[in-house]
């Protein structure tokens, strides 16, 4: 049996909503940025497990991947594994709304519009920031598209966050679909450092040692 330093659990990709039979709602996350995280953290020799949103990518090896489709499946794989992670990344971009129901036979065309209601899908993040423990660093991701830093401070306090990771995403050189990213990494305390654009897996690794590396010494200052 190998033996791995942290549990780590990632989310990565957009979540599917079911309109009907042969409809969804989605998003353009293509789950490359939290693929290259989980092969970051099982290089570093960390257990990982990735919770994926349909993407089409090839799960690094050497982590248990679970993938779900919807906002609620994801919730409950983030759920039954979080008690026993030290560390969560929520990479997924996780749909806001679903339809109120699904419908059970294709929607046949009438009128010239059509109506779609839409009931608001749980906060995962928001409910991990209610549960951690002081042993557990939680990483959320904020896409933003405007008041990138006052937007993505706000869900740090809101969501009781230690890091959250902010992705420009009007950017159309980066981000979304793209293989190359450019983020600010921001902590709880305020701390901001900007990563330039660059390949997402060396985005990775970065992110994750500073991340890791931090967490080692608040665990030092609390065993003192
Ligand atoms: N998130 C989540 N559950 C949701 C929505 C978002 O867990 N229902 C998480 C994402 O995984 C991400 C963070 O919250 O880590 C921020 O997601 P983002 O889409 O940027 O923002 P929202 O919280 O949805 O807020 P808004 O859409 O108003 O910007």
């Amino acid at each position: 049996m190998p033996k791995y330093k942290l549990s780590i659990l990632i989310t990565a990709g957009p979540t599917v909503e079911a309109i009907d039979p042969v409809r969804y709602l989605t998003n353009h996350s293509s789950g490359k940025m939290g693929y290259a995280l989980a092969k970051a953290a099982v290089d570093l020799g960390h257990k990982v497990i990735l919770i994926s949103g349909p993407t089409g990518l090839v799960p690094p090896r050497g982590c248990r991947v679970i993938t779900v489709e919807s906002a609620r499946a994801m919730e409950q794989a983030v759920l039954k594994h979080f008690a026993k992670s030290q560390v969560i990344i929520k990479t997924a971009a996780v749909a806001d709304y679903r339809p109120v129901s699904i419908h059970s036979q294709k929607i046949k065309k009438t009128g010239a519009t059509l109506m779609l209601r839409l009931v608001r899908n749980p906060d995962i993040l928001k409910q991990l920031g209610m549960r951690k423990r002081a042993d557990q660093t939680l990483i959320g991701f904020a896409a933003e598209t405007q008041k990138l830093i006052k937007n993505a401070e706000k869900k740090i306090y809101e969501k009781n966050l230690d890091w959250i990771v902010l992705n420009d995403v009007s950017r159309k050189d980066i981000g979304f679909g793209s293989d190359q990213n450019a983020v600010t990494l921001i902590s709880k305390n305020g701390l901001r450092i900007a990563f330039a654009k660059q390949d997402k897996m060396k985005l990775a690794n970065a992110l994750l040692k500073i991340i890791l590396s931090k967490k080692k010494a608040n665990q030092k200052m609390v065993r003192l």
